[in-house]
């Protein structure tokens, strides 16, 4: 366990109404704790419904609310049913996951991506940028060169390093149970660390998250991992006991 700080990311997906801020509330009692919060961050990526009105309630330095993914036009544009990274921001989100495989799955390509990355960052949301092979790719030896071409393809050598956060989530892990081994995680972020220094050109890496399946019992598998710089935590984001089970069971 290292003294770098450590991220614990919620995407509540499509879950979650207004009267669960009482949720929120029960994670930022642990989270204002001086001794958790001054080595860790805390973000909660919760539906666009939510967003205005959970960030205005929670005037908390503890945990902040994120967005979960936004059109690829940075302001405003004829685009029906879509909402752009300004509203997200002007509505109270400072942090955003895109590229996350459920989008990709719909038809999200790493060019998407790229834009939806560049108006992110433009308005000053920190993205959280989520790569990870399928179990196909992973049995064919094909991982490397999936998160290599993902990372290739929407991240800009010109990109402001400390606004952007990794997120390595194998698709076949999210949801499912199945976690890799820490040892298989520790050479994929090994990999990706290298892979992003070369694309940018410069010797600091943002933190890499791994993402996919994490419960309170599995993330001690995790704890000694010191390539992992936090976790995205779908499922159990949902649930306050569960989500602080998992920070608490980390650095049991
Ligand atoms: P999961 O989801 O924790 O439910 O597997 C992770 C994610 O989709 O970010």
């Amino acid at each position: 366990m290292t003294n770098k700080l450590k991220y614990f990311i919620g995407n509540w997906k499509m879950f979650g109404n207004i009267a669960d801020l009482k949720k929120i509330y029960q994670i930022h009692r642990f989270c204002s704790l001086k001794k958790f919060k001054i080595k860790n961050r805390v973000v909660m990526c919760v539906p666009n419904s939510l967003i205005y009105s959970f960030a205005n309630k929670l005037k908390s330095k503890s945990v902040s609310i994120g967005a979960q993914n936004c059109h690829y036009k940075e302001d405003y544009g004829p685009f029906t049913g879509a909402v752009s990274s300004s509203m997200l921001k002007k509505a109270g989100a400072k942090y955003i996951i895109l590229g996350h495989s459920e989008n990709r799955a719909e038809g999200e390509t790493n060019k998407i991506i790229l834009k939806k990355i560049e108006a992110a960052l433009k308005n000053n949301l920190k993205v959280i940028f989520c790569i990870g092979e399928t179990f196909k790719d992973k049995l064919n030896g094909k991982t490397f060169s999936i998160l290599k071409k993902q990372l290739k393809s929407s991240i800009k050598k010109n990109f402001n390093i400390k606004n952007i956060i990794i997120a390595y989530e194998p698709v076949w892990s999210i949801g499912t149970g199945r976690t890799p081994g820490s040892l298989e995680v520790e050479k994929n972020l090994k990999f990706i660390k290298k892979e992003f220094k070369k694309i940018v050109n410069k010797k600091n890496t943002p933190p890499v998250l791994y993402g996919g399946s994490v419960n309170s019992k599995n993330v001690r598998n995790f704890s000694s991992n010191s390539e992992i710089d936090g976790f995205l935590i779908g499922g159990a984001s949902q649930s306050p006991k569960k989500f602080i089970a998992i920070m608490k069971n980390y650095y049991k």
